[in-house]
């Protein structure tokens, strides 16, 4: 090194350099708390239906609103008034076609004739139109093996729904299915799925030997 050199090196300014304040206290807070209600946000949602997107299931959504209707309606002229009870009952049934078409119609179509072959009918079928107790047990559990509806042989696997579906819903489809394509049997009370719960557990499908084994002919 010369002394040209030093003199080149002093008359030069200093290499700049990023400014070192830290990122302000305020703007961390708020990355921490937006990241704490993002996982947050998203854990509190795990588990829960997605129907509708508001969190709230198709049934729940239904039952809020007939609420104060019913009690308007008993309240008021209820005894000239009969669709004070119907106003439910509608609601009941559109909810439960709503469920029918989303978890049943692929394979019982949406006329309730099934497929030929494959998929048993659902209109005039002896087992859905017994004693209540018979379908609830089919859906909530599933059924496989060999069963006779309508005087044709099926042989197929039905998908249990107790875990997808609450017990509010598995009435409602249930009810829906009973009172569709000229079916005309009594509605299903939520509380027949509680008790079949109770009774029966977490137990896998049915055949349709056991179900007359249990209940009895459909
Ligand atoms: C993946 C296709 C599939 C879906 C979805 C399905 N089922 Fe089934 N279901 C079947 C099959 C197959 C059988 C006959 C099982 C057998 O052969 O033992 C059956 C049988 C039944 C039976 C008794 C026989 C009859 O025809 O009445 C009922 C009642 C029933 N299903 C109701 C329902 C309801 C209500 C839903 C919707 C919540 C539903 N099923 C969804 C395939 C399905």
């Amino acid at each position: 090194m010369n002394q040209h050199d030093h003199r080149a090196q002093y008359r030069e300014a200093p290499e700049p350099e990023e400014g070192t304040r830290a990122t302000p206290k305020i703007v961390l807070a708020w990355i921490a708390i937006l990241i704490v209600w993002g996982v947050g946000y998203y854990t509190w949602q795990i588990g829960k239906p997605m129907l509708g997107g508001d969190s709230r299931s198709a049934v729940a959504a239904v039952q809020q609103e007939p609420g104060p209707a019913d009690d308007a309606g008993a309240s008021g002229s209820a005894s000239s008034e009969s669709p004070d009870s119907g106003g439910g009952t509608a609601a009941a049934k559109a909810d439960g076609a709503a469920i029918y078409s989303a978890q049943c119609s692929a394979c019982h179509q949406a006329n309730g004739q099934g497929v030929p072959g494959a998929f048993p009918p659902l209109a005039s079928s002896e087992w859905l139109l017994a004693d209540a107790a018979i379908p609830v047990a089919i859906v909530h559990d599933g059924l496989q093996g060999e069963i006779q509806v309508a005087g044709n042989t099926f042989q197929g696997v039905m998908p249990k729904f107790g875990g997808t579906l609450s017990d509010a819903e598995l009435a409602a489809v249930l009810s829906y299915a009973r009172s569709e394509w000229g079916n005309s049997a009594g509605e299903i009370d939520p509380a027949t799925v509680t008790e079949h719960k109770e009774r029966f557990g977490d137990r896998g499908d049915w055949s349709a030997e056991e179900l007359k084994e249990v209940f009895g002919e459909p």
